[in-house]
Parts: structure tokens; C-alpha cells; sequence
């Protein structure tokens, strides 16, 4: 996979236009387009479609958490819509997660062996931290959650999950090297950090073994969005060249 296919545009703009307008200006340039509530719920899969439909590979993140059967009804609309990869809670454990793979199987019979999306786990929301997790009943340190529920998101047979930068590393030596990690919270070295907290740079989190980036302002809203994505691009090729 080359750097640009690593690289992820979230297209959270309020409406499906905007977004369209947005894809226009990145395609061929950015590997994959990420669809969220935002968008989702303001449009339902109007921009998902668009996209889907001029062939760019899409990431429906609707972080999916509901009694097994919904989410297996919504995963096989995932699958029809022909989305590249989608995301539910670990939380919702482990026959939830079950139900969200055979949704994405189902939904996907006629496309060929091997071509359902990628069902990616959300383990435990960068927005929490210490207290927020005592208050919920998690024990242990987030970084404990979060390797505990990505485990189980394996085991279960999920192909990925969501993580923020500082816990790629520990996730790959967890995980292993098949287990699909998809990263936010990047931030080139020139950029404002926005309301994120726990950032990386492009180069940075593909070293960390981060086999997807997830941007989206210091594309979306830089005065250049082509030229950003060329220059985040051109580090993540850096940091995959062998040293
Ligand atoms: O604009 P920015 O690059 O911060 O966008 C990052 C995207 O990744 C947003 O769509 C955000 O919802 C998503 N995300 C995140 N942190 C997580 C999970 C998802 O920033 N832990």
C-alpha cells in the first residue's frame, strides 16, 4: 500500500455538498474519505453514495452500539452501501461484534470473497480519561482498556481497530502485525492541534505502525487542501522508506 492509499480525509462538513466539494478537490490525491455522524445524520448516505459511486474508497464512522441484531441490520446497509471500512463499540462485546462481521458478510455476498468491509473496533474514546473511566466502572489505566478490548475485538475475528497515536505502539506489539490500525489526532509538525489533545505527527504514527492516518482539519480547512494532503502524503512516504 503506498502512502497515499495510508491516507484517510475526514469530510466532517455539515452537509453532503460541502462535502462533495471537498472530495472534488482530493481525489487522486488521498487514499480514502471518512463519512461521520455529522454528515450522516444531517444527510443520511447521500455523500456516502456520491462517493462510493465515482469509485473512492469510503470510511462509514458511525461507531455502531446497539443489541446484536440492529447492529447487524445496520452493518449489512454498511456492506450494501459499499463502504471500504466501518467502526462499532468493543464495548458492546462480543456478540455485538459478531453480529456487526456476519451484517458485513451478508451484506456484501455478490461482491466476491474477500471484498465486505473491514469491521474496525472503537475501544475506549480518546475523551475519556482517569476519572471519567472509574465513574463508568472500568478498572485500570485507559491503556489497559484499550489493549483488553482490542483483544477481544480480535479474538472475535474484527479486522481493526481505532486508536489515537499514543497507543499504536503498544497495540502493535498486542496485536500483532495483521491487525488493521487506524489512527486520528494527526497533526503535520506546522499545524494548530485544534481541540486534540493526543497528537502525532504523519511520520510519527506510521513509524509507530499505524497502517492508516485519519486527517481532517489541517486538510479540510487549510487555505490549499490538494497541496496539505500532498505534504502530509510526503511524509508518511518518508516514514515508510527503510531507514
Ligand atoms: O480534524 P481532525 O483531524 O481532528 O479530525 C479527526 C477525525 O477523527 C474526526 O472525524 C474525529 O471525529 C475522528 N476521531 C478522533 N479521535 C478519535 C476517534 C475519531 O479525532 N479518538
Amino acid at each position: 500500500m503506498s502512502a497515499r492509499d495510508k491516507l484517510i480525509v475526514a469530510l466532517d462538513l455539515p452537509s453532503a455538498e460541502a462535502g462533495l466539494r471537498m472530495a472534488e478537490q482530493l481525489r487522486g490525491r488521498v487514499g480514502m474519505f471518512k463519512v461521520g455522524l455529522e454528515n450522516f445524520t444531517a444527510e443520511g448516505p447521500v455523500l456516502v453514495r456520491f462517493l462510493v459511486a465515482v469509485g473512492e474508497k469510503v470510511f462509514l464512522d458511525l461507531k455502531l452500539h446497539d443489541i446484536p441484531n440492529t447492529v447487524r441490520a445496520a452493518a449489512r446497509q454498511a456492506a450494501q452501501l459499499g463502504v471500504q471500512m466501518f467502526n462499532v463499540h468493543a464495548s458492546g462485546g462480543r456478540k455485538m461484534m459478531e453480529a456487526a462481521l456476519a451484517g458485513a458478510h451478508e451484506g456484501s455476498a455478490g461482491r466476491g470473497a474477500g471484498l465486505r468491509p473491514l469491521v474496525l473496533a472503537v475501544t475506549v474514546l480518546t475523551s475519556l480519561a482517569g476519572e471519567d473511566l472509574t465513574e463508568l466502572g472500568i478498572s485500570g489505566s485507559a491503556e489497559e482498556a484499550v489493549v483488553r478490548l482490542a483483544r477481544l475485538a480480535q479474538q472475535v475475528g474484527l479486522d481493526g481497530v481505532v486508536a489515537s497515536p499514543r497507543e499504536v505502539a503498544a497495540l502493535r506489539q498486542a496485536l500483532g502485525p495483521g491487525f488493521t490500525i487506524v489512527t486520528p489526532g494527526i497533526r503535520p509538525a506546522s499545524a494548530a492541534t485544534d481541540d486534540q489533545a493526543r497528537i502525532a505527527t504523519p511520520g510519527s504514527a506510521i513509524r509507530a505502525g499505524a497502517d492508516y492516518l485519519v486527517v481532517g482539519r489541517p486538510i479540510t480547512e487549510a487555505p490549499g487542501p490538494g497541496a496539505a494532503a500532498d505534504a502530509i502524503v510526503a511524509e508518511m512516504e518518508n516514514a515508510l522508506r527503510p531507514a
